[in-house]
């Protein structure tokens, strides 16, 4: 049997991004493919996917040969916490899970999150199948890190840890809300970015049939998204300044916007948006090669239709100054920020002076 310990992370994701996979999700774990078929096979399913796919779950419990257990779970950030974190791992105690038994997920990145942090725990690493739901959670997904928040502080609690599987089924993505869809695409603007000018050129050509939730054409970007996050993680797996960070662009402030206590929360995508806006911006005044990107990546957000300027006049220059220079993001005293020196271009830059950062966030409330 495959062990896994969390002070050994093995980059070598399996993954499978097809239109009906999901469907033969029974017959991938009879398979035994990924790993011995378990004796139990807990599987978390986002409450609004489980309401609306009642056959496909009853299909997956009476398919399995292993004793399924569907459990309904209510996600998002609040519940991406340490009492989520326990109460998975209560029922997995409870259900008596040994470690050649198994866990899944069907839902959201916050869902996915936790239960790959639970996975990473729970008798020192049990098998997982990942199934993200949400056009984020697809492009970006849980392989390698796993988290919880904690103390008004994004996944501040976590491991590394790479699922068994993953996989995507497009056909099964949340395009109820176009405020959700479209949070992806905030994701999928910073992966274009980080790999090359003709992935930007080409996402641009694109964007009207992203936008309009093409199924070929989210395909396309899932995979884009994965070719990026795994380039920059192979070789830097714990995210110890090598070429993990890269995948940060536009995080630095996002973090903070996205737990900020707003009267209408943004969601990350939203955040990662104005993230991107603000750090080309900085890195405009302080690399003026770089200007150029600052136009084309808000001409990008903007299309996308995700907000170029926050939502709220809620938002305080000096206040995000300060978390700034707390943030888990921070290596050095001064404040550090990923930035774009041009396309595939991606860098650390440290000590900003604060008063750019300032001129950064002035910037992004009013123009
Ligand atoms: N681990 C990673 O690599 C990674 C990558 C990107 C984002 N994230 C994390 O993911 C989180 C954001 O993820 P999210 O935007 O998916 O949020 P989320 O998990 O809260 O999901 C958003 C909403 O979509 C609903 N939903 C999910 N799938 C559905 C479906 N198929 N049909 C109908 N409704 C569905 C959920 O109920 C929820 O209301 C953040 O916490 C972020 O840090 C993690």
């Amino acid at each position: 049997m495959k062990s896994k310990y969390n002070f050994q992370v093995k980059y070598n994701p399996a993954i499978i991004i097809e239109e009906g996979s999901l469907l033969r999700l029974p017959e991938i774990i009879n398979s035994g493919a990924y790993f011995p078929l378990p004796r139990r096979f807990i599987l978390v399913v986002d409450r609004a996917f489980h309401d609306a796919n009642g056959d496909l779950l009853g299909k997956f419990v009476k398919d399995i040969k292993s004793e399924a257990l569907i459990w309904p779970f209510e996600s998002g950030e609040n519940a991406k916490s340490l009492p989520g974190l326990m109460k998975i791992l209560d029922f997995c105690s409870k259900n008596s899970i040994k470690r050649d038994d198994a866990i899944g997920v069907i839902g959201g990145g916050t869902l996915c999150d936790m239960i790959a942090f639970a996975a990473s725990v729970y008798l020192r690493g049990i098998h997982m199948i990942n199934i993200p739901t949400t056009l984020i959670s697809c492009v970006d997904p849980v392989f390698g890190k796993a988290a919880i928040n904690h103390g008004g502080v994004k996944n501040l609690i976590g491991s590394y840890f790479v699922p068994d599987l993953t996989l995507i089924d497009v056909s099964f993505l949340k395009k109820d809300s176009r405020r959700y869809y479209v949070t992806g695409i905030a994701e999928v603007i910073k992966s274009a970015f980080i790999d090359s000018k003709r992935s930007v050129d080409e996402l641009e050509a694109d964007m009207a049939g992203l936008v309009g939730m093409d199924n070929g054409i989210i395909d396309k970007y899932v995979k884009l998204g994965i070719k990026v996050k795994t380039s920059c993680v192979l070789g830097d797996e714990l995210g110890l300044r090598g070429k993990h960070f890269r995948l940060s662009l536009g995080h630095n402030l996002a973090d903070i916007l996205e737990m900020a206590d707003l009267p209408d929360r943004l969601t990350h995508g939203e955040s990662v948006a104005l993230g991107m806006i603000f750090a080309a911006y900085v890195n405009g005044r302080i690399n003026p090669g770089s200007s150029h990107l600052l136009s084309r990546t808000k001409a990008l957000i903007s299309a996308a239709g995700l907000p170029t300027r926050p939502n709220s006049n809620a938002i305080q220059p000096d206040k995000i100054l300060d978390l700034l220079r707390k943030s888990k993001k921070n290596y050095d005293k001064g404040i550090s920020l990923v930035v774009l020196n041009d396309y595939g271009k991606v860098d650390n830059a440290n000590n900003v002076d604060p008063e750019i950062v300032k001129e950064g966030i002035g910037y992004l409330i009013n123009e």
